[in-house]
């Protein structure tokens, strides 16, 4: 029986070691979050709108952020009376004064607009909030994040380091990240779990018996039941769920990271090594090994935020396997990708061909009125090879309508429940390409992609 000996305080030096701000990069981003306090605050006056306060918050307020990221999330918050429409103009109007002392700007929509920045190489979010009495009484959704800085900052000092290994530590699991395509652990969440159990360590190590339905709240507020597999009550709004977008899989992939980290703590669990594109003679190598059918659907990317594109993918993966499915083709697995011109749902078969003949079983003989139609019917009809009656039920050998996946797809793609710009983009053209034909494919993270898949 092996004995639990620890994660070894080397191994966490090491990471730390790459992955946790010099003071040098520290002086930086602070004095880059005062000059754009400064620059929000004459924007404001110069645009004679009262009442502004900039707020700095993120993991750059925290103390909490990895070496190399470089996102500022500045947000400057308006009167609670202010309406919602003299917020977004005002309140763009502010950020894109600061825009004019940027390199980049665009706009960006979360649920209300906000501008993104590239100011002296930082990434900076400028996002007008409400300032509102409590997290419980938001107007927009993006006001509860500086109640989250409020809650995070004074019990995170002294604890920044742990926030910063399990970040990392996610990452090196593929974990981290509460976007739509990711459907992983935030980094208001990481700090919530590093305050809960008050260490890295303590959290891996409680990460491995972790069950759906987990329950975290720490401020044992919780009003309300929810059905995600992780539950961390915000301390700051005692009805939401800090960890919503964390998907079941995303959940059991960190459980097994953590089963595996304390196994045998290694530094490759946070820094793995990099997945070479496949190359074409690997790929033929491969799907010659697999035998199976790959099936590829290709069209162009839709010009839309990976928030929005990616539950439509989603969406349009499961479409594709219920279709197959309904038509007796057997679905090894289902992912997507996608680059920046082109976009694939990928589908692994058992077979992409099935017999010309489908058996069609009809009711039970004693079921006499609809027994009769079924047989008649079946009986006159073109293409029927055959019937008998087996288990006391007419079964008819009939002409299967679909032989191939790749021609079921052809012709009922369209009218699988796709989101509305991925339909767009499906219905101005898309291709099916089969097995080996996927070498035309030639981008490098598509290559990459490929080696996870097959
Ligand atoms: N936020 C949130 N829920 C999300 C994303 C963001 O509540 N799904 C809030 C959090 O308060 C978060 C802040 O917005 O701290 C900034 O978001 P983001 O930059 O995505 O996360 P960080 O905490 O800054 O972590 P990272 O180090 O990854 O930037
Ligand atoms: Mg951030």
């Amino acid at each position: 029986m092996e004995t639990y000996t620890g994660i070894p305080e080397e191994l966490k030096l090491a990471v730390l070691e790459r992955i946790k701000p010099t003071e040098p990069e520290r002086e930086k981003l602070l004095s880059i979050q005062e000059e754009l306090a400064s620059q929000v605050k004459m924007a404001a006056e110069k645009l004679s709108v009262l009442g502004v306060l900039v707020k700095m918050v993120g993991s750059a307020a925290r103390g909490t952020w990895l070496s190399g990221t470089h996102d500022i999330d500045v947000f400057i918050s308006f009167p609670e009376e202010t309406s919602r429409k003299e917020l977004e103009t005002l309140g763009m109007a502010i950020a894109r004064e600061v825009a004019k002392h940027s390199e980049h700007a665009e706009d960006r929509h979360a649920e209300h607009p906000y501008l993104n920045i590239i100011y002296k190489g930082f990434d900076v979010d400028l996002v007008p909030c409400f300032r509102v009495p409590s997290a419980s009484q938001i107007k927009s959704a993006v006001d509860r994040t500086p109640f989250h800085n409020d809650f995070v900052k004074p019990r995170i000092k002294g604890h920044e380091d742990e926030v910063l290994l399990l970040k990392q530590f996610m990452r090196g699991g593929r974990v981290y990240g509460s976007e739509l395509k990711t459907q992983g652990f935030s980094g208001y969440l990481t700090e919530l779990l590093v305050i809960h159990y008050g260490s890295f360590e303590n959290t891996v190590c409680a990460a491995c018996s972790w069950k759906p339905g987990e329950k975290i709240d720490i401020m044992q507020h919780s009003e309300i039941e929810h059905e995600e597999p992780l539950v961390v009550v915000d301390p700051t709004d005692p009805r939401r769920n800090v960890a919503a977008a964390l998907s079941l899989d995303k959940f059991c992939m960190f459980i097994d990271h953590c089963r595996e980290l304390l196994k045998n703590p290694e530094l490759s669990f946070f820094f793995p090594v990099p997945l070479l594109p496949l190359e074409d003679s690997e790929i033929l190598e491969r799907l010659e090994n697999r035998k199976s059918t790959q099936l590829t659907i290709v069209f162009k990317t839709p010009d839309v935020v990976e928030d929005v594109l990616f539950p439509q993918l989603y969406k349009m993966e499961q479409a594709v396997a219920t279709l197959l499915k309904e038509y007796e083709f057997t679905v090894i697995k289902t992912g997507v990708w996608s680059g920046k011109t082109e976009t694939a749902v990928m589908l692994e078969l058992i077979s992409g061909t099935l017999p010309h003949v489908k058996k069609h079983i009809g009711p039970p003989v004693w079921v006499k009125v609809h027994a009769e139609k079924f047989k008649e019917k079946y009986q006159a009809a073109d293409g029927v090879f055959g019937g008998y009656i087996e288990n006391g039920k007419y079964v008819f050998e009939i002409r299967r309508k679909y032989p191939t996946a790749k021609g079921l797809i052809e012709d009922r793609l369209m009218s699988c429940s796709l989101g509305k710009q991925v339909h767009q983009s499906v219905n101005e053209g898309f291709e099916i390409i089969e097995n080996a034909g996927i070498c035309r494919l030639e981008d490098p993270n598509f290559r990459v992609f490929l080696r996870k898949w097959v």
